[in-house]
């Protein structure tokens, strides 16, 4: 399969639509990106790297960083990390703070806002939010094997003075008694990771043990079990794009993770691992041109997890 030429088909496809979409703007910083970027990385599970357009550009990976701050809580609370959050889609939109109420302080999945500030309360344990932020950014590095990964303080200071949300969804599951620090420390650590700066490169890299079982192929690193890499999958499948998760999966058949800097991770297991960015989003705040590129590749490549 000519994995190159595919990619290169579906940018010239959709390079004429860049700039489609809103730009999330409730982050001032990132509101400063150019809408037309427009890259995509290809890694396979043999070694192969196939890139087009802006993908060796870094860009904010916002909410995609979820999936790798959960992989990190169950590698260090295993399956206890589920009584503090569930493992069902929403529905809702990734900030909304209704169900926390009615659910009495436990977010419905790790990766709408709610969940993934109770995942990362749980990666602070016995650590001050520094360490906790080391400890993420030395685990991208290790996952994307490179070591030029790094947070845009910026961007972490830009949504630390805007993130009121995020400080009213933190609060809330405090007052259930359902964070473990206060507020202000956990999303200290919360803003750095989203603020985590990566090309589509170094992310289909530091995604790829999820397309291989567990193993990062190209380092030969045990990264989580094959059951775990299997579970981290089906959680990305039916809530990686919040009350979009039904759609993607019905479009794209395959495992992803958005961001609202316009990123999406997607695996297709024992294939490869695609980033694609495009800063452009849709209604429920998932990259737009972003998901055509991931549905086109899909119905070339015949990936899909069905
Ligand atoms: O907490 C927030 O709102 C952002 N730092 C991340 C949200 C996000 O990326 C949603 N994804 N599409």
């Amino acid at each position: 399969m000519d994995l190159q030429g595919i990619i290169e088909d579906i940018h010239a496809t959709l390079s004429p639509r860049r700039g489609e979409g809103k730009v999330a703007n409730y982050i001032p910083q990132l509101a400063h990106v150019d809408p037309e970027k427009f890259g995509m990385a290809v890694v396979t599970v043999d070694g192969d790297v196939h890139l087009v357009g802006d993908a060796e550009e870094p860009f904010s990976i916002q909410s995609i960083s979820k999936v790798f701050t959960l992989t990190l809580a169950l590698g260090k609370h295993g399956e206890s990390i589920w009584k503090r959050v569930g493992r069902e889609p929403s529905g809702s939109a990734f900030n909304s703070i209704v169900q926390l109420e009615q659910e009495g302080g436990i977010p419905r999945n790790p990766f709408i806002n709610a969940g993934a500030i109770a995942i990362t309360d749980l990666v602070l344990a016995g650590h001050t939010p520094k360490e906790a932020i080391g400890e993420i950014v030395r685990f991208l590095r290790y996952l994307a094997d490179e070591d030029d990964i790094i947070i845009d303080q910026s961007v972490a200071r830009s949504e630390q003075a805007t993130g009121f949300r995020n400080f009213a969804l933190a609060n809330f599951m405090r007052s259930f008694g359902k964070l473990d620090h206060a507020a202000e420390l956990v999303l200290g650590v919360y803003f750095h990771q989203c603020a985590l700066a990566m090309s589509c490169r170094q992310l289909a890299k530091a995604g790829l043990f999820l397309a291989n079982s567990g193993t990062n192929p190209l380092t030969g690193h045990r990264v989580v079990s094959h059951l775990r890499a299997r579970r981290i999958n089906a959680l990305m499948l039916t809530c990686g794009h919040y009350d979009g998760s039904g759609d993607f999966a019905y479009r794209v058949g395959l495992p992803g993770k958005s961001g609202v800097g316009g990123g999406i991770l997607a695996v297709a297991p024992g294939k490869a691992s695609v980033a694609v960015w495009s800063p452009g989003l849709n209604d429920n705040g998932n990259s737009l041109i972003g998901s055509l590129a991931l549905e086109m590749l899909a119905a070339r490549t015949g990936w899909s997890v069905f």
